[in-house]
């Protein structure tokens, strides 16, 4: 009796690793996306994408930082598919946020930015956590950024929490005409007054309060809200942004009243008109494709400490 039971549980082990583990290993096997990162940069001589892959790895950047995006990530750019990652070997998913998700990184800050937080990250971001590289090579931290802004560079969005069918395509009157330089002006009033002390003064996300917030407000500025409709920018204008401190801006209940929400539609409608132009190309001169500019931040090497400096209490009985 107590024999067979230690071989169901035995088979019953192995059944589910079998059914977990080695059957999907077997099975598994998804096509290229196209939408991988693609580490081809017309400058080589500057900085190569693909050598600064080696270098993330040996650095173990993955061990604080992820490579995947899911639904429930808000604010970390388009989703991934399985088949971005046919040609990473080794991938770098990683397990473990300690610092943010890196999958969209590319484009997020200029590259001049990225080398300088890689040399030291409390001089951009006070309070950072993240270890100093800046004993780097100049090579090999120029090859770093060039990966890094390298991720993502081809991911388009195709799937993301879309708006309620309220929300789309011609059910919503648009009052405004939100192509005009107009509105976008009214909107970037109304914008200064309600949005900047979190979304910053340039929509970089980085507005005093933003200190402060555990989920950061959006970089608008990023080349992933190119992707974003009129209505899509209403939409989350208005609701706002569950689970964040992003306010909902409407009232939620009637949708086109003029009396309804903290803002009016009007005014909603205006802030989308300036929202509009804050997203920058990939291409412009904050991304990638300016890795000249690199050369323009010198490699500042931090002081060398002693192990005294190091344990000030090692020496000490
Ligand atoms: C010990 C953990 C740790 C390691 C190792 C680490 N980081 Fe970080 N990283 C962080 C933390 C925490 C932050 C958030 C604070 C900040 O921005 O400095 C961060 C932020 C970043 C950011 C800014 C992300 C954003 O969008 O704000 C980039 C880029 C980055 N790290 C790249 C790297 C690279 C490249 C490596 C490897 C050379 C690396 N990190 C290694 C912890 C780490
Ligand atoms: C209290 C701080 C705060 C204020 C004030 C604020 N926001 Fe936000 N906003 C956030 C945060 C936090 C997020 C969430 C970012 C994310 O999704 O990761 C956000 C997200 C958004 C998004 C969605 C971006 C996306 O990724 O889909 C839009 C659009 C937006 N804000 C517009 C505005 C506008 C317009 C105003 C002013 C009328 C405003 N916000 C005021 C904090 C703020």
């Amino acid at each position: 009796m107590y024999r067979a039971g230690a071989l169901g549980v035995l088979i019953t082990f192995f059944l589910i690793i079998w059914a977990t583990v080695l059957m999907p290993m077997v099975l598994f096997n998804p096509k290229p996306s196209g939408h991988g990162n693609n580490y081809a940069v017309s400058n080589k001589e500057v900085a190569d994408p693909a050598r600064g892959r080696q270098v993330y790895v040996r650095e173990g950047c993955f061990y604080c930082h992820t490579q995947f995006t899911r639904l429930q990530d808000r604010g970390y750019g388009p989703l991934v598919k399985a088949g971005d990652y046919v040609f990473e070997t080794p991938h770098q998913l990683g397990t473990a946020r300690t610092g943010p998700d890196l999958t969209n990184e590319g484009g997020k800050y200029p590259a001049q930015w990225q080398k300088a937080h890689l040399i030291n990250p409390r001089a951009v971001k006070p309070g950072s956590i993240m270890p100093s590289f800046s004993f780097l090579s100049d090579r090999d931290m120029n090859d770093l950024v060039a990966y890094v802004q390298s991720l993502g560079n081809e991911r388009k969005v195709t799937a993301y929490v879309e708006a309620p069918a309220e929300y789309m395509q011609g059910t919503i009157p648009k009052t405004v005409d939100t192509n005009s330089d107009a509105a976008a002006n009214a909107g970037r009033g109304l914008y200064i007054q309600d949005c900047a002390a979190c979304h910053g003064m340039e929509g970089l996300g980085n507005g005093p309060n933003a200190i402060s917030l555990e989920k950061k407000p959006a970089n608008f500025t990023r080349p992933f809200y190119k992707q974003y409709s009129d209505e899509f920018w209403y939409y989350r204008v208005t609701e706002g942004v569950p689970g964040t401190r992003m306010p909902r801006w409407g009232d939620g209940g009637n949708l086109n009243d003029p009396r309804g929400g903290i803002l009016t539609p009007e005014q909603r409608w205006y802030l989308v008109a300036y929202l509009k132009t804050l997203s920058k190309d990939r291409t412009s001169e904050d991304t990638v494709d300016k890795l000249d500019q690199l050369n323009s931040v010198g490699i500042e090497r931090l002081p060398v400490i002693t192990k005294e400096q190091w344990e000030p209490h090692s020496g000490e009985e």
